[in-house]
């Protein structure tokens, strides 16, 4: 299994469609895709399933975000697995982590959009988990067994569906931040692509990004120089490749005109042209 997440630190480029259609194109040549939805905003999942379906889904596991074992005691044996036996959110899956327990024994099932292609659905709660991993960041360096499970959860769920469904590829969607979030979810796939608009912002998240990765690296480098061989399992090999990036203007033809214009009083101030020119 390879992961690969779609990442960008600007909204509105693109990541949750490219995500959608790159995983569904894979799935149309028999590679087995699992989407998994780690933007807290959730459009990925918004896009690929009914609201009803999504609200259907949230709303069963309220009380497993606001504390895991204390509602899974407060549920019979039956009542328990009928929620934990149907798709669920990834922040459901990633609770027992964050609540400082191990993951249950069996991962509840994806929702499947055609036999090649399955999703994992966000949550805005997705805070709480990132809210964690910003506590237990420090301690990870030093192998201390509960933060190390938060830092590898992601990955570790992603291998154990891997595993349990054959999925070869799993395209992780984000949110455009460049919090721990990000950098647990990036450092930890093996490779990530960036859907870029063509505009000045654009560029100056690219810079972002660059300066961010050099930072994440660092990290990287340093936890895997001071864990033992033992506490490595779930944690790639090497540090996450840029995989490439696409460029697309998701602007309407209307607005072309004034994209132009936009762009060409850029480039004349850029390279210090007179405005007549435009
Ligand atoms: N290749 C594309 N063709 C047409 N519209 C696109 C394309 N990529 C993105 N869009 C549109 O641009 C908007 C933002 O895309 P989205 O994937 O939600 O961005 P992000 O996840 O980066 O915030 C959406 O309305 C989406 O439909
Ligand atoms: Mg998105």
């Amino acid at each position: 299994m390879k992961s690969i997440s779609i990442f960008n630190n600007k909204g509105g480029v693109g990541k949750s469609t490219l995500t959608y259609h790159l995983a569904y194109a894979l799935s149309e040549m028999g590679i087995k895709t699992l989407m998994i939805d780690l933007d807290p905003q959730s459009n990925l999942s918004l896009f690929a399933l009914d609201d009803e379906q999504i609200e259907d889904i949230w709303d069963k596991e309220d009380d497993f975000i606001d504390d895991y074992e204390k509602a899974k005691r407060s549920l019979s044996v039956t009542d328990f697995k009928a929620i934990h036996n149907s798709p669920r959110s990834i922040h459901y899956i990633l609770k027992p982590s964050e609540d400082g327990q191990s993951e249950e024994e069996e991962l509840p099932p994806c929702v499947d959009i055609n036999p090649y292609l399955s999703l994992i659905p966000g949550r805005l709660t997705l805070h709480l988990f990132e809210n964690k991993l910003s506590k237990q960041w420090s301690e990870a360096f030093l192998g201390e067994p509960q933060a190390l499970r938060v830092v590898t959860a992601i990955r570790r769920v992603s291998q154990k569906y891997a595993e349990t469904h054959g999925f070869q590829i799993v395209l992780i969607d984000t949110s455009p931040s460049l919090g721990i979030l990000n950098k647990v979810i990036i450092s930890n796939s093996d490779g990530f692509l960036i859907p870029c608009a063509p505009d000045m912002f654009s560029g100056y998240g690219i810079k972002n990004i660059g300066n961010a990765l050099g930072v994440w690296k660092r990290d990287f480098d340093i936890m895997m120089s001071l864990l033992p061989e033992s506490k490595k399992e779930n944690l790639p090999k090497e540090f996450v490749k840029l995989l490439g990036y696409t460029i697309y203007n998701a602007k309407k033809r209307e607005d072309a005109a004034n994209t132009l214009k936009i762009a060409k009083a850029h480039y004349n101030w850029a390279h210090k042209l007179p405005e007549k020119n435009n």
